[in-house]
């Protein structure tokens, strides 16, 4: 199955653009970057005692009661990649804080080991743990992370850096470059009260980025933010991501984020990872009942979008064209018509391959320009719609379907075949949705150009 996946990029690869250098989903040729082993924690007295009788056949429950601890994560063996998006994900009370929390020893571990990039942090004293922390760990970003109300955006941003004795003009460059990735150039002057919440959670994220260390570790780092704006924030991570290829750790309890989001997942139940895998893996092979109930309602057609089923548009109609330009063009693809497009690519519309020979018929009609009146509504989603939207569409589409942007900008095109293969293959080659990922196998590779073909 791993070998399916990976022939699959391969494959699309060259057909389709990247935006950026995507991390490769099975991740398992890259460094590790983060390790745990038999990693435990135990809130109490002597957590050792419990830890003991666990090891020897005792239940957790009866662990808790007889010693006073509370298990907070319990022997947890994980191999995080260098540049790997990876999510934690359970039900409250899992234990996903608390090993995330274990990553930078925020929280000291009862038993076990850490370790960064081969190093055993849980060995590190406190000089050198700092030391580590810097130079690995960009700062944590929670749900509600610790803005200063009297401090600007930019001084906010720059905090970690603060606390790590950067330079006035060395904290001010970086914290510029971070508040200019998360998109809030133009309100570093601003102080926290004139930003949404979702501007201010983007000042958290830029907080992290500013000290722009390998790992970032992320706690319900979205959570507390309403649907759209959450939404929002995945697809800024995603794309950002994209182009830093940081190592993620992400904690939620969303199965949808974690989809979303996660290269691979690993499913916490009682403290412990109950599986680990690709969001696809999740879904279609459920380790237990557990991750089954999780999974149930999860539809493959929920978590492929527009996006990782598109293909790249070779040939568009220009809104200066001549119709004889543009019936070259469609006849170079054998296409049944063509997109059309303004000079910055926002979607203008779909021309119909007879629509253009009845200009050129016409001899009242201008032989300089696409007649406006010839362009009809193109069929159109937006990149991050589901895969079961498109299909709603396309049940009605004629032409091909353009994919745009929140700018209505054309990104790519999806033809029928494309959809057909997603869903076919769904069990195989189906990858979650990443910008600019292409998926479908064959179905990706006909139908051309802007359309499906003159068939
Ligand atoms: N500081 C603490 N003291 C005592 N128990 C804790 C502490 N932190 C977490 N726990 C316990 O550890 C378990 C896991 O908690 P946590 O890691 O916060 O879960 P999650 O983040 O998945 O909701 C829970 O039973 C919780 O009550
Ligand atoms: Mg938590």
């Amino acid at each position: 199955m791993t070998e399916v996946i990976r022939m699959t990029t391969t494959e699309t690869a060259g057909a389709a653009p990247k935006h950026g250098a995507a991390p490769d989903r099975t991740a398992d040729e890259r460094p590790v970057k983060i390790e745990t082993r038999k990693l435990s924690k135990l809130f109490g007295p002597r957590p050792e005692r419990a830890i003991e009788h666990i090891r020897s056949g005792g239940s957790k429950q009866e662990a808790q009661e007889r010693f006073g601890v509370a298990i907070g994560c319990f022997e947890v063996d994980l191999k995080i990649h260098a540049g790997e998006t990876f999510v934690l994900m359970g039900l409250s009370g899992s234990g996903k804080s608390t090993l995330l929390r274990l990553l930078n020893r925020l929280h000291e571990p009862s038993s076990g080991q850490v370790l960064i990039d081969g190093e055993d942090v849980t060995k590190l004293n406190k000089q050198e743990l700092l030391r580590v922390r810097r130079e690995k760990f960009s700062g944590m970003v929670f749900q509600q992370f610790a803005i200063l109300p009297h401090r600007t955006v930019l001084d906010n941003v720059g905090y970690g850096l603060e606390v790590q004795g950067a330079s006035r003009s060395e904290l001010r460059e970086r914290s510029m470059r971070a508040i200019e990735l998360v998109g809030l150039n133009g309100w570093e002057n601003n102080l926290p009260a004139q930003l949404s919440g979702g501007m201010q959670q983007r000042v958290g994220l830029a907080r992290a980025l500013a000290v722009d260390a390998d790992v970032l570790l992320m706690d319900e780092a979205f959570s507390a933010l309403d649907p759209l704006i959450r939404r929002e924030m995945q697809d800024e991570l995603l794309e950002l991501q994209s182009r830093m290829g940081k190592t993620i750790v992400f904690v939620t309890h969303d199965l949808d984020e974690a989809l979303r989001l996660g290269d691979r997942i690993a499913i916490m139940k009682d403290g412990e990872v109950v599986q680990v895998g690709t969001a696809e893996e999740i879904i279609t092979k459920p380790s237990d009942a557990y991750v089954e109930a999780f999974v149930e309602g999860i539809d493959r057609t929920e978590v492929l979008t527009a996006s990782s089923i598109m293909q790249p548009v070779k040939e568009t109609a220009h809104v200066r064209d001549g119709p004889r330009t543009v019936l070259t063009k469609i006849r170079r693809y054998g296409l049944s018509g063509i997109l059309v497009v303004d000079s910055d690519r926002t979607l203008k519309g779909f021309l119909p391959a007879e629509a253009v020979i009845e200009q050129l018929e016409d001899d009242a009609a201008s032989r300089d320009r696409i007649e406006e009146k010839r362009i009809v509504p193109a069929s159109s989603v937006q990149t991050t719609i589901a895969l079961q939207e498109v299909i709603a569409h396309s049940t009605d589409a004629t032409g091909p379907i353009a994919v745009v942007d929140d700018a209505g900008k054309l990104r790519g095109v999806i033809v029928k075949g494309a959809i057909l293969a997603a869903l076919v293959r769904g069990g195989e080659a189906a990858v979650a949705d990443r910008p600019g990922r292409a998926v479908g196998g064959e179905g990706a590779h006909d139908g051309a150009a802007a359309g499906e073909g003159a068939s």
